[in-house]
């Protein structure tokens, strides 16, 4: 049989990707303009196309049989056609080769949201009797998909507050595999969210992978290490450098960029994206093909967007630290000493534009604070290029009991504030004039 029977029809990937040119490996913010793209392969078209269809043709009946042998897993291999649109699309793949780029990563997959994502991936790694071990706090559906709804298939976890140091990790470590012993299961995952919503606080994320390393030594099974870096990925934080093996993104945010779009993204290596891809295929929580093509538009301008963003946040933040209606400002990029700063300076290299604005008083003073904003955009969300504030305790956390909500510093008068590229000095009027209504 001819080898091009053999072959899927639709056939996206270019012949030859340029990632060098003279000796020189291209950047990101240059590939996101053409990689994994062929204009030849689609009329000449300088964008890809939309590719609104549910199904793929193939060529012959040994190509569809060869797609679903590997889809089925009974072949070693990608699946390197385009089959069905619950599996793969050429949007889709191109989007999953370039986000794959930022974050130096083998492989990536995207999803309809940052929490089917999430959920998906929480769903591929653990079984009955499992256990999981998480940062605190956790974006709250996130902490309520682990505490909720894993519990109802027998999976339970030990959490550990963001900021602790070698030995608390290695403490919640040991527990958590003794609690998997005694549940007849194993310790599945480690999920880290670093920066933590809403707080901003950091995770050591080298001195978790280290405590891994030295709980399963020798040991057949070793947990694998998964973080939400929503709030500085892709640009001020690779995990994947500082000992992760999978980095989580709700793409909704810097990614997509402008408050238009919802949907997530994972990255790391095949094989830890494998199992993920397996069950995402099953229910169809990868994202639309129309979603997809926006976020190649947006990544295009991810470092110039997330830049000006951060420039921006550092001015604005350096009024608000000195200012008499203000606690606290809870931002990355005024951190000098301390653990924090420590972890800071080993795992990022910029702050990003998200940060806690703690109002002097408390509820009444921070919703007058709210209400009084003409320039920020009173929503939950972030990342976008506008600026946006919120109330964590009374929004986003609200589900999340006030005990807890307290340990976490998660207090009433917390704003998260997400800088967005607007003009510095007319947020800097604005957070001004909001204050001086408290
Ligand atoms: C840190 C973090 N992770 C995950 C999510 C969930 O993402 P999505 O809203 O895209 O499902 C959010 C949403 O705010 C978030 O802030």
């Amino acid at each position: 049989m001819p080898d091009e029977i053999d072959r899927p029809t639709p056939r996206r990937k270019p012949r030859q990707e340029v990632t060098q040119v003279g000796g020189r490996t291209l950047r990101p913010a240059t590939l996101m303009m053409g990689l994994g793209y062929d204009p030849l392969l689609s009329e000449g078209a300088l964008k890809p196309p939309v590719f609104l269809t549910s199904t793929f043709v193939f060529e012959s009946a040994a190509a569809g049989k060869r797609h679903f042998e590997a889809l089925a897993g009974k072949r070693t291999g990608e699946v390197d056609g385009l089959v069905y649109s619950r599996f793969n699309g050429p949007n889709q793949e191109i989007l999953e080769d370039r986000l794959a780029i930022w974050d130096g990563a083998e492989d990536a997959l995207v999803f309809s949201s940052g929490m089917s994502a999430i959920a998906t991936l929480l769903l591929a790694y653990a079984q009955a009797g499992d256990v999981i071990v998480h940062s605190s706090p956790l974006y709250a559906a996130t902490e309520g998909f682990i505490g909720r709804v894993l519990a109802k298939f027998g999976v339970t976890y030990v959490d550990f507050q963001a900021g602790a140091d070698r030995a608390a990790i290695d403490e919640v470590l040991a527990r958590a595999r003794g609690q998997a012993e005694a549940q007849g299961g194993r310790l599945a995952l480690i999920y880290l969210e670093s920066p933590s919503n809403p707080t901003n606080a950091l995770v050591d994320i080298k001195a978790v992978a280290a405590g891994r390393d030295g709980l399963c030594g020798g040991d057949d099974h070793c947990p694998p290490i998964a973080i939400d870096n929503t709030f500085l990925g892709p640009l001020w934080q690779r995990p994947l450098e500082h000992g992760a093996e999978i980095v989580v993104y709700s793409l909704t945010k810097y990614a997509g960029g402008h408050s238009d779009l919802v949907a997530g993204g994972l990255s790391g290596a095949k094989r830890w994206m494998d199992p993920v891809r397996s069950l995402r295929n099953t229910m169809g929580t990868i994202c639309d093909p129309n979603t997809a093509w926006m976020l190649l538009r947006s990544l295009e301008t991810l470092e110039i967007r997330m830049t000006r963003a951060t420039e921006n946040a550092v001015k604005v933040c350096d009024m608000l630290k000195d200012h008499p209606k203000v606690e606290e400002v809870g931002f990355l990029g005024l951190l000098s000493d301390g653990a924090q700063a420590d972890i800071y300076r080993r795992h990022c290299t910029g702050p990003g534009s998200t940060f806690s604005l703690y109002v002097r008083g408390g509820e009444a003073e921070a919703f007058r604070f709210l209400d009084a904003l003409k320039v920020a955009k009173l929503a939950v969300s972030l990342g976008g290029t506008e600026t946006l504030a919120s109330h964590p305790a009374a929004m986003t956390h609200l589900s999340v009991p006030a005990e807890r909500r307290a340990a976490l510093g998660i207090t009433d008068n917390l704003v998260r504030i997400s800088i967005g590229i607007e003009d510095p000095d007319d947020l800097i009027a604005d957070f001004e004039q909001a204050l001086a209504a408290v």
